[in-house]
């Protein structure tokens, strides 16, 4: 018997030394100290023994065996335990060098950078800015502006409406004069001041044309402003953004919300024309609407497209790649 249970012990031991998970060290205790382990079944066995020192020895040796294949199991456990928790920290740690090596930093948009640079240059010149909402009422977007409902001057407009209010009342203002409205209604003069911002239409894209693109809006009202004014500040603006060696003229044209009216074109250093936006003295009709007494105040007004000044400043083909978001056309601005 004595020899039975030293025979269950070594096996015991070689095999927790053996063992390389915690889950073999418990089958191992199952096997062994189990209810039907091979220890406990040589307990049952040593009532069995026919003497009294018989009975004695073994019940000694057996709890020797009982005691170091404990120890030894418990002391593995340990180990093997320890072991498979430092593997399953190893596995699970979150490896952040990656992000750490590789900075990329980003920056302006193509033309919120032509946004920004026409904000600084009319801040040089002595402007303020602000902006208006995109969703505006029929009244600022056109009546204001001198466009009563039905004026043929509306249609070249191709106009998003809004479901909101009455019908037709409600639009996604198609260029910036709006704000002009709201600055005149909002702010006695004298103003300067310029308004960039988004604006829609409802046409068809094409390479010069986009649905939803910016304008930059300038407006004056001051004491004795005349057409003089109006021509030397346009000149200073382009002398200032495009560089000394540009300059500008204004030419006839029409416009329902001022009178006179003019397209602005910039001539480049090579001698070509660039038509950039269009302007004008402030209709009395537009300054009566917003409760300015023409015969007091006058003013002018301008605006140009940002996007178009974006794709004259860096030769783009299309104005439609600047907003598709390829990463790899962005860049290069
Ligand atoms: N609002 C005009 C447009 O979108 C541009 C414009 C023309 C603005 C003349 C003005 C102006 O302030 O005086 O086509």
């Amino acid at each position: 018997m004595i020899v039975d249970i030293q025979g269950v012990r070594d096996s015991a031991l070689a095999r927790l030394a053996a063992a390389t998970t915690s889950d073999e060290v418990r089958a191992i205790e199952l096997a062994v100290l189990g209810k039907r382990g091979a220890l406990t079944d040589l307990k049952t066995a040593l009532g069995k023994l026919a003497t009294i020192d018989e009975k004695k020895a073994a019940g000694s040796a057996l709890n020797e065996a009982t005691v170091a294949v404990g120890d030894a199991l418990a002391a593995r456990l340990g180990e093997l335990r320890h072991a498979e928790r430092e593997l399953q920290l190893e596995v699970e740690r979150i490896d952040l060098t990656e992000i750490l090596q590789r900075p990329t930093r980003g920056h302006a948009h193509v033309v919120t950078q032509a946004w920004q640079r026409l904000e600084d240059v009319f801040v040089g010149l002595g402007f303020q800015v602000a902006e208006g909402p995109e969703v505006e009422t029929d009244w600022h977007n056109f009546e204001a502006l001198n466009m009563p409902p039905n004026h043929p001057a509306r249609s070249m407009h191709d106009t998003f409406y809004v479901e909101h209010g009455a019908p037709g009342s409600t639009v996604l203002r198609t260029h910036t004069s709006p704000v002009q409205i709201r600055v005149m209604l909002n702010t006695p003069p004298p103003i300067y001041m310029v308004m960039p911002g988004r604006v829609f239409r409802n046409e068809t894209t094409d390479a010069t044309h986009l649905a939803v693109f910016h304008q930059i809006e300038g407006l004056v009202i001051d004491r004795g402003i005349t057409l003089a004014d109006l021509a030397g500040t346009v000149e200073s603006f382009t002398k200032s953004f495009f560089g000394s060696e540009f300059s500008s003229r204004l030419r006839p044209s029409y416009f329902p919300f001022t009178e006179p009216s003019a397209e602005f074109d910039i001539r480049t250093p090579a001698g070509n024309w660039l038509e950039l936006g269009g302007c004008g003295m402030v209709h009395p009709n537009v300054l009566t609407a917003v409760g300015l007494d023409p015969e007091e105040w006058s003013g002018f007004a301008f605006g140009f497209g940002i996007d178009r000044m974006a794709k004259e400043r860096h030769g783009i083909g299309d104005v439609r790649e600047m907003f598709t978001n390829d990463i790899r056309f962005l860049e290069q601005f």
